[in-house]
């Protein structure tokens, strides 16, 4: 038998991955030693504490601060072990998927070490898993899910969505559905972890999903240039004759992802209703932000009315996990509504990994959907270096805009207790999953009051190149029906595009 004492280590050893902690450790004796790690250093804070009221020796609040920082190291683990408790598939789910990556990766004459390596998991996961021993987390399926050899789709992790009772899919009676698994106290409580540890990357759904940052951001979008040069001008009239021309009078399921405070996707379907003669249209807005979805809620119903050919959902959510919502991949066999999904204001662009999105969270699209979105172009020829795409590219020649800079520092103003500046700049990366395309990174340089600086890159925009941009979406099923300026040039800096499920 093992020494206690070293399973303790071997455990601490790994939650430095949290992964393992969710699919490696036996839950309860890792239950155990956390509790016990947290209560023990709540109690030597204490007395430290006090020691240091007794004493001169400045020394013991110094290491008592250390302690602090040991305590929200556990703290941190205990948040993450508790996340990789909710298994993320369901027991059947999970049973169906160790046996089909066995049968997977036996058809491809993988054997599980050379897996691992293609994967990038340790042996053990593959076991657990294969064994239906530990529920695998979801980052891990992402990345089996990426093992092309193995062919698996999101289909065959989650099964076929459950098919919903003809009248549940036009119930009129609810206006808003939130899906289980939507967990936006843990989200915040992850990026104040984030925004209190050393510096670092901060997914772009983080961004909008506290109401002060919400604010913030529909500031930015209500910002009279901002309006002036791009909202106002998006040329929705064509873009809708253009659907109306495919669809016919086909109802409609608008599916709009990250509508923030609704303002572009209301004046699409408004558009849409004056090209249709007996508009049926089901507009789904579909956000991860509470507050933005409630105020694009509001709009939509303040503009169509409630007697109206428009039905107006809201579903709150995570769209990273779009192909586990029926309401919204399930298309009824006999249902002739058009599915158009939406991403405007950049939404595509502020995603860190596009292809991803497109082959997992997409992946339950069907022929003939449709998908709506704006770009911004890349400002610089294609076999431009670093140094010349700065030069070409007017971000970097103009002061950080003041309301993005209002926005994104807003998290960092919440939650870093000892903020004394933030300042954010533009960082270039050229190193980006759609070839052709390069992203600006707004990256804060967080100073605080002891000294220390930090940064956060807080968001990213990637500007395309159109030809290449249309060829990766054309490797991943969709193909380009109608590209737009937004803007009265053809070589208008931002475009819209319109692309059809093949
Ligand atoms: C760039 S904004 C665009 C908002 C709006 N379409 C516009 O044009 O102003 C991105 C939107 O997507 C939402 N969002 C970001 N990440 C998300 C996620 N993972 N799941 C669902 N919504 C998300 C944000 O809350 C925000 O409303």
């Amino acid at each position: 038998m093992r020494n206690p004492v070293l399973t303790t280590i071997d455990l601490v050893t790994e939650a430095a991955q949290p992964d393992d902690i969710a699919e490696h450790s036996p839950p309860t004796l890792m239950a155990q030693h956390l509790r016990t790690a947290r209560q023990h250093i709540a109690l030597a804070i204490e007395s430290m504490r006090l020691l240091a009221t007794l004493s001169d020796d400045a020394e013991w609040n110094a290491q008592t601060d250390h302690l602090q920082q040991i305590s929200s190291f556990v703290e941190d683990r205990c948040a993450l072990f508790d996340l990789g408790q909710r298994s993320f598939l369901l027991p059947d789910q999970f049973q169906r998927f160790s046996t089909l990556l066995r049968q997977r990766r036996e058809s491809a004459h993988l054997s599980r070490i050379e897996l691992c390596k293609r994967a990038g998991l340790s042996e053990r996961t593959i076991k657990n898993i294969e064994n239906a021993l530990v529920s695998p987390s979801r980052d891990t399926v992402v990345r089996l899910l990426e093992v092309a050899e193995l062919g698996l789709s999101w289909t065959d992790v989650l099964g076929e969505p459950t098919k919903q009772p003809a009248e549940s899919a036009t119930d009129s009676n609810y206006n808003c559905y939130i899906p289980p698994g939507y967990e936006p106290l843990r989200m915040v409580q992850q990026l104040v972890r984030i925004l209190n540890g050393p510096g670092g990357h901060i997914e772009q759904t983080y961004t909008y999903l506290e109401h002060r940052s919400a604010i913030a951001y529909m500031a930015l979008g209500h910002d009279p240039a901002y309006v002036a040069r791009y909202r106002a001008i998006y040329p929705f009239a064509e873009l809708a004759r253009r659907i109306a021309e495919e669809c016919g009078q086909t109802p409609l399921k608008v599916i709009a992802l990250g509508p923030g405070d609704g303002n572009l996707e209301v004046r699409f379907v408004q558009q849409l209703l004056g090209e249709i003669t007996r508009p049926d249209i089901e507009l789904v807005l579909f956000d991860i932000s509470q507050p933005l979805l409630n105020a694009a809620y509001q709009h939509a119903l303040d503009t169509f009315g409630e007697q109206s050919p428009v039905h107006t959902l809201m579903m709150q959510g995570n769209f990273h996990d779009l192909a586990m919502y029926p309401q919204v991949t399930y298309a009824p066999a006999k249902s002739r509504r058009r599915r158009i999904y939406t991403m405007m204001g950049n939404t595509l662009a502020n995603l860190d990994n596009e292809p991803r999105f497109f082959q997992h969270c997409m992946s339950h699209c069907l022929p003939g959907d449709f998908l709506v979105l704006d770009i911004r172009r890349r400002q610089a020829p294609l076999d431009s270096g670093e140094e010349a795409i700065k030069k070409a590219d007017p971000a970097f020649h103009k002061p950080f805009p003041k309301p993005l800079a209002e926005w994104l520092s807003t998290p960092i103003r919440m939650h870093c207790p000892n903020l004394m500046v933030c300042e954010l700049s533009y960082v270039l990366q050229t190193e980006c999953p759609i070839p052709g395309s390069y992203s600006l990174d707004a990256v804060a340089t967080v100073k605080l009051n002891n000294q220390a600086v930090r940064r956060f890159s807080m968001s990213r925009a990637k500007s395309y190149d159109d030809a290449l941009l249309v060829q990766s979406l054309a490797r991943f099923g969709w193909e380009c029906v109608l590209s737009l300026p937004i803007g009265p040039q053809e070589r208008a800096p931002v475009a819209m595009l319109l692309v059809k499920r093949e």
